[in-house]
């Protein structure tokens, strides 16, 4: 699952005891274990190895760039989905030909800079976004590849907000229009239309949505080939699950057992495969740890008020999402063994764990069995590293906290805490700068 875990009722990372770590840079604090992160990469690669795909690691997920350049050191690629991103893609080092970009906002300066970075693959979401990333191409006299993001309409059973591969969605096109897609626009020279990519959903806790989504489109692929359209490369995108709760996704073994058998005669004939994970990479690989600031009581409820919030990871608030949270310190009874959403153990209390933010939503947990704590202890909120630091905002003027890699007994500060100068500077440089002119 990853490397944080109890020895005598204390919590590490890797080799890194967390107590001392909060007392050396503070809390909160989001904490990356290196070897889990590389583990995670590595377990793909190596379960994919049979189709050689080119793994391109879904950099919204957990951008920070001192991650994302120990994953590019391992041969990853990047899947960005903005200017932004492919700015900290460049930052990590990243070969651009191995960027694939999808997003169906894409402006027109960052479809530029993309065109001039020479990235791998546009995923193409639109019909009119096809004709706008070629008009682009033609005028700026390059040439660049495409992959249509189809939908096929299958069910990846996840939270409604995170479901993309239905018919009703802003993503990608219709199984039925792609063919017309690939008629009308498949020979147009600035911009190869030559894949085909998916991305259904996510998290995704089975197999069976992807086998459904890949039988569509290889028989898609099929048809088009009797037409003589070629379909040389197949993203299947991201949505791996992570373990939320012990054993709760497929490992990246129990994923490639049913994919790869489908998709070893694509690859016998030439084709290649890209896969755009990030949650199974990273989500595992971080942790949030904070300070109790106090308890109460309000009606029968008792709550547990944490120095971070729904501001530093948004995940519970928006999608109902379950983050484990466990104290780093515990009696021996308490130490856990396993991450369940109910732990059976004596001496647990029923409590709401909430952040400082003036929402009611502000929240990591609700009617979760702790053991007791008390103020000035640490809980550790596990599974953050995907969409954590990313989703994490500064309402109510809080500075985002700091990350820190371990790797072995060694501590790397990776990004610096916020300062409130960090928060007003741009409103101090507009002003200092002449950004906002008086229009009157
Ligand atoms: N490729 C595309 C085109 C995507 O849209 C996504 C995620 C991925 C790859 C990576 O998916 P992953 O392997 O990380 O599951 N904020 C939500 C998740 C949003 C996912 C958006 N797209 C959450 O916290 O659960």
């Amino acid at each position: 699952m990853d490397d944080f875990h109890y020895q005598q009722g204390q919590l590490y990372c890797e080799k890194v005891n967390l107590e001392q770590l909060a007392a050396a840079v503070g809390t909160p604090v989001y904490v990356y274990s290196r070897h889990t992160l590389e583990t995670h990469y590595d377990r793909i690669a190596e379960a994919f190895a049979a189709l050689n795909p080119l793994i391109c690691y879904s950099i919204k997920s957990c951008g920070n760039i001192h991650l994302c350049k120990l994953l590019a050191q391992r041969g990853a690629g990047m899947d960005v989905v903005s200017g932004g991103e492919l700015h900290r893609a460049r930052l990590a080092g990243v070969d651009m030909a191995k960027v694939v970009y999808a997003g169906v906002g894409k402006t027109d300066p960052e479809i530029r800079q993309a065109l001039e970075a020479g990235i791998g693959y546009f995923n193409i979401e639109s019909e009119a976004e096809f004709q706008n990333i070629a008009s682009i191409a033609r005028a700026m006299n390059v040439s660049a590849r495409a992959a249509l993001r189809v939908n096929p309409d299958v069910d990846p059973k996840t939270h409604a907000k995170t479901t993309t591969g239905k018919k009703e969605t802003k993503f990608g096109v219709d199984i039925e229009r792609a063919h017309r897609f690939f008629e009308r626009y498949g020979r147009e020279s600035h911009l190869r239309l030559c894949g085909i990519h998916l991305h259904i959903g996510s998290p995704i806790f089975t197999v069976e949505p992807y086998v459904q989504a890949i039988e569509k489109v290889l028989a898609l692929i099929a048809q088009l080939r009797q037409e003589g359209i070629a379909v040389g490369v197949l993203d299947l995108g991201g949505g791996f699950g992570a373990d939320y709760q012990s054993e709760q996704s497929p490992s990246a073994a129990d994923y490639a057992a049913q994919i790869v058998p489908l998709l070893q005669p694509f690859h016998a004939a030439g084709g290649q495969i890209i896969l755009e994970p990030g949650r199974t990479i990273a989500a595992n690989a971080g942790m949030l740890l904070s300070r109790v600031l106090y308890l109460k009581t309000g009606g029968q409820k008792k709550f547990i008020i944490v120095d971070t919030g729904m501001h530093h990871l948004v995940r519970p608030t928006m999608y109902d999402a379950f983050h484990f949270i466990w104290p780093t310190n515990v009696a021996p009874a308490h130490e856990p063994k396993q991450r369940k959403a109910t732990m059976d153990m004596p001496g647990l209390e029923t409590c709401d764990v909430v952040g400082p933010i003036c929402e009611t939503g502000d929240f990591l947990a609700r009617d979760r069995a702790l053991p007791p704590v008390a103020r000035g202890d640490l809980l550790a909120i596990f599974t953050a590293g995907a969409y954590g630091m990313v989703m994490a905002s500064n309402y109510n003027a809080m500075p985002r906290p700091p990350e820190v890699l371990v790797d072995g007994k060694q501590i790397t500060l990776l990004r610096r805490r916020e300062t409130y100068d960090d928060l007003v500077a741009p409103e101090i440089q507009a002003v200092t700068g002449g950004a906002v002119r008086n229009q009157g």
